[in-house]
């Protein structure tokens, strides 16, 4: 699985966004180590507060279906039928990214013609996870 193809399949995830109160439509393609893919796209909610964003909705959706161990996210975005050049997650998804993700795991952001990488190191520095409960 290359990095455009799974920036394609989040692009395909981004069609079934439901967004009537930000036209803001997010789609998000979730890589397991093992090779499988979980799309994910916004759930918006007239009390705003339950909207869940694409990323966290990639990730419950595998984490139900039994997956925990993840390499790599694509995130696209944008209003209505344009792409952002770029998207990054909010900080609730990159702390529930944390939560099964190792540091390197990779953060992809863009478009099929243009793609940013990082890692969820270098987006959510000096992270609370589990390790500080023990
Ligand atoms: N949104 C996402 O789905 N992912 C992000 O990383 C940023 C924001 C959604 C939530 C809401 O439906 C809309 O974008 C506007 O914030």
């Amino acid at each position: 699985m290359t990095d455009i193809e799974l920036i394609k399949l989040a692009v395909s995830a981004r069609e079934m966004s439901y967004s009537p109160y930000s036209n803001f439509k997010v789609g998000a393609a979730l890589l397991t180590k093992s090779g499988k893919v979980f799309t994910g796209c916004n759930v918006e909610n007239a009390g705003f507060t339950p909207t869940n964003c694409a990323e966290r909705t990639a990730v419950f959706k595998a984490v139900s279906e039994g997956e925990r161990e993840f390499s790599a996210i694509a995130i696209v975005a944008g209003k209505g039928d344009t792409l952002n050049d770029l998207c990054a997650p909010c900080g609730v998804c990159r702390q529930v990214l944390s939560e099964f993700c190792d540091g390197d795991f990779r953060v992809i952001m863009g478009t099929p013609n243009s793609i940013k990488v990082v890692t969820l190191s270098e987006i959510l520095p000096y992270s609370f996870g589990k390790n500080d409960l023990e």
